[in-house]
């Protein structure tokens, strides 16, 4: 299966790129900036016609949360307008696109794990831009798939498990905000979880076409407890580690407010897809060791 994905430098991309169920089945066709930048309309049309794939995945995005919120018509521009052009793209070609979206379309006022069909009501620019983003690629294309995310971290690129580590070696004391819950999720797990409806599609199933799913780690915790179980791993690992106070939201004001509660229920994608996501703490396990081994 040739697979068109956005965002060649992101963290998804480069998890998806080395999933080891994708090596063999899937010839990547992976754009990004210069050749193919998103503020530009037309841009990603141009690399489906000119390419030809049989899957687009739309995994770039603005996602710079705060940076959002200065720069609006930016972010809706690519979170929006060119997931929107990317689907009608691939629809003019017949072939589906996964779009990958996040929990911050949630305004994280619910005291359970969000479903699929729960309301969405994003509090900041960049959630609100990612769910016209959603609305616009249901419009322009039947053969969709659009799945949210959450808190993603991995080996690679900027994340906040590789700040913390690192703050691990600047400060004597890391304080973080321990009063919003939500699913961390590795993408190296989202990647594997990804080619699980992927491997099923190159078959000829259309299991999922057409739907909305929710895929995060198992689990809820909050950035202070995710910091928290990131310290543990590096003091097991004999790397630097300092203690973690909890702070509140009202500690630590950003531009864009957060939900409080944006936990992720995956249940609907296990049971279409048989995959079950990793509990988060054997996912952050993963990524630590994975880290400490290539320092
Ligand atoms: N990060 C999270 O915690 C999180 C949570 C929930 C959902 N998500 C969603 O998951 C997906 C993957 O996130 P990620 O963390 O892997 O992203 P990432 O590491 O921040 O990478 C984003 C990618 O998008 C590209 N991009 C941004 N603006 C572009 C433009 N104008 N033209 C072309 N490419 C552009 C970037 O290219 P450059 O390298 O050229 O800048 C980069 O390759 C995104 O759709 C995101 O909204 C993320």
């Amino acid at each position: 299966m040739r697979i068109l994905v956005t965002g060649k430098h992101g963290q998804l991309v480069r998890s998806l790129l080395e999933t080891p169920s994708a090596r063999e089945a899937v010839e990547w066709l992976v754009t990004g900036r210069p050749e193919v930048d998103l503020q530009c309309p037309g841009s990603l049309a141009r690399a489906i016609r000119d390419q030809a794939p049989d899957l687009v995945i739309n995994a770039a995005a603005f996602t710079v949360v705060d940076q959002a919120e200065e720069d609006e018509a930016a972010t809706m521009r690519v979170n929006a307008d060119a997931a929107g052009e990317a689907a009608s793209a691939a629809r003019d070609h017949a072939i589906p696109i996964i779009q990958v979206s996040t929990d911050y379309v949630f305004d994280g006022r619910a005291a359970a794990a969000y479903r699929e069909d729960m309301a969405t009501s994003p509090l900041g620019v960049y959630g609100r831009s990612k769910l016209a983003g959603e609305e616009q690629v249901r419009a322009a294309n039947p053969d969709h798939l659009i799945v949210r995310t959450a808190w993603l971290y991995s080996p690679f690129g900027n994340n906040f498990v590789k700040t913390i580590m690192r703050a691990a070696g600047q400060r004597d004391v890391l304080t973080v905000v321990d009063d919003q819950l939500g699913s961390p999720t590795s993408t190296l797990d989202l990647a594997a979880g990804l080619m699980s409806a992927i491997n099923g599609l190159a078959k000829g199933n259309r299991t999922g076409l057409g739907e909305t799913y929710h895929l995060a780690g198992s689990g809820r915790t909050t950035w202070c407890g995710l910091a928290t179980e990131v310290m543990a791993n590096c003091r097991r690992l004999g790397l630097d580690h300092v203690d973690v106070l909890p702070i509140a939201t009202a500690d630590w004001p950003t531009r864009a407010p957060r939900p409080h509660n944006s936990e992720l229920d995956s249940g609907k994608f296990a049971d279409a897809f048989g995959f079950t996501m990793p509990d988060w703490r054997h996912s952050v396990r993963n990524v630590v060791e994975r880290l400490a081994a290539d320092r």
